[in-house]
């Protein structure tokens, strides 16, 4: 086992049981020597404690939403018009928040969703966010965007259950390569992820100017990947051959960057990390290759094809014998049609607000999808899901399991592998206590009982 990984529980399912108890006893325990969270408990003071450990630009990618971020609000209002009825005088000493899904029985009915370019908030990145995930027993989502190749992730965690999240590139022997890959590297699912197949228009983003893969990072998948390695040295070949004014050009070469300190600062770590790819560790040699740079290009080209359609999804099935999720789901129709595609699952979710300003709400649209998908695949859930009263309402309106994403990545960048750990655990606490506050014992009684609709 990797140094540092986190031996999972024995029994992860007894092992969430007691979260909120034993929560709640650490945090008071530590406060009697006047220790109070590092990592803030409350979801506006975790979001402002990450907005000062984390650069601008940092804070800015993870933060931020498409357009004056109205989705991102409503993502968050959704919640309100949901209240959940206190039921006392029943027995609730035993509480369970297992799930089964996906054929495994899960101590919790969290997942992590997959959160590229995790090296923004902590040098760790996904090695940290699988580490924490394990401990916990919670599934984590390894974005096509990681900072850290999935066979490492694998590495460093290995007991921890991992899907792998795919952005349906431009081509299909690279898709098929990252599903072959991911595969072998232990992942239990794949989650095609449908809603980017344009970038967002990103205000905090544009107004820095500022997008991490132009500077190489969040394309780890990609650099490790030898489909992927293909195409940089044929890309950089044709390059070089339209230089010497032969007739193989590939894509026009774009404009010069403007040299100042932050352009040779992005040189620089764009050749440190094109070393997978000369395969020299001289920086010198790096800076000299075409290929640091010639990946950066050839990701921009291949990252997603905005010519994407229902049918494609047919190929996905030949490259993988793995079950397939589609995340991205908003419009009850296109539920039915992933059924109707013989889909294993549906992830409802609008990026958290990040593609389309001014979106429908996910949480608004959950009991229509799960009316009209009535049981026959499961259902994860995110966009807005903040704490654990959240995750209640989500699975009380039918959802099977719960996706939690940017609360745990400002988790990393406050305390790293620490700070995820708990995030997480913070959600499940709160999640155990109004589970049994409510006067149930398992998540999986939940229902619209539960709830009053405001
Ligand atoms: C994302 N999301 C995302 N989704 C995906 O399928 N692949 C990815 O690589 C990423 N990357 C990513 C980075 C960052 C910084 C954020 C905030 C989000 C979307 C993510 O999986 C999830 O759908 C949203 O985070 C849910 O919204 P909330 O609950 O975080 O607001």
């Amino acid at each position: 086992m990797a140094q540092g990984s986190a031996a999972p529980p024995d029994d992860p399912v007894a092992a969430s049981r007691g979260v909120s108890r034993r929560a709640q006893s650490e945090i008071y325990r530590a406060g009697i020597s006047g220790t109070r969270p590092r990592v803030p408990v409350d979801a506006d003071a975790l979001e402002a404690a990450a907005r000062k450990a984390l650069s601008a630009e940092a804070y800015a990618y993870i933060a931020g939403g498409a357009g004056a971020e109205r989705t991102v609000a409503a993502n968050r209002a959704a919640f309100e018009r949901w209240q959940v009825w206190p039921r006392p005088l029943r027995d609730v000493s035993s509480r369970d928040l297992s799930i089964d899904f996906l054929g495994v029985r899960r101590p919790t009915p969290l997942l992590l969703a997959p959160l590229g370019v995790m090296e923004l908030a902590h040098p760790a990145a996904d090695l940290a966010v699988a580490r924490a995930a394990a401990a916990l027993g919670v599934p984590c989502t390894l974005s096509n965007q990681a900072s850290v190749p999935m066979e490492k992730v694998r590495d460093a965690a290995p007991t921890g259950s991992r899907l792998f999240q795919l952005y349906w590139s431009a081509s299909d022997e690279l898709n098929a390569s990252l599903l072959r890959r991911a595969e072998a590297s232990g992942c239990e699912a794949i989650v095609v992820t449908l809603d980017t197949h344009l970038l967002g228009w990103r205000s905090r983003d544009l107004d820095l100017a500022y997008l991490p893969f132009t500077r190489a990072m969040g394309i780890a998948q990609y650099t490790s990947d030898p489909v992927f390695q293909q195409l940089v040295r044929e890309r950089s070949r044709s390059s070089a051959a339209a230089a010497n004014g032969g007739t193989d050009a590939a894509a026009p070469p774009a404009p010069p960057v403007r040299l100042t300190p932050k352009a040779v600062a992005a040189g620089v770590r764009i050749a440190r990390k094109g070393a997978v790819l000369t395969g020299s560790t001289s920086m010198r040699d790096n800076l000299r290759s075409p290929l640091p740079r010639a990946a950066v290009e050839t990701f921009l080209d291949v990252f997603s094809t905005p010519a994407l359609t229902w049918d494609d999804l047919a190929k996905a099935r030949q490259w993988t014998s793995l079950p397939i999720i589609l995340k991205g789901i908003v419009h009850p129709d296109d539920a039915i049609r992933a059924l109707d595609a013989g889909m294993d699952g549906i992830w409802i979710s609008n990026h958290g607000g990040r593609q389309i300003d001014q979106s429908v709400p996910t949480l608004e649209v959950l009991p229509t999808i799960v009316e009209r998908v009535a049981g026959r695949v499961p259902i994860v859930f995110d966009s807005g899901v903040r704490q654990g009263s959240d995750v209640f309402i989500a699975l009380a309106l039918g959802a099977t399991a719960v996706a939690l994403g940017r609360p745990y990545a400002y988790g990393l960048g406050i305390a790293g592998e620490a700070g995820v750990r708990e995030v997480v655990r913070n959600v499940l606490a709160e999640l155990d206590i109004t589970l049994g506050l409510s006067g149930n014992t398992s998540v999986t009684e939940l229902d619209r009982h539960a709830l009053r609709e405001v």
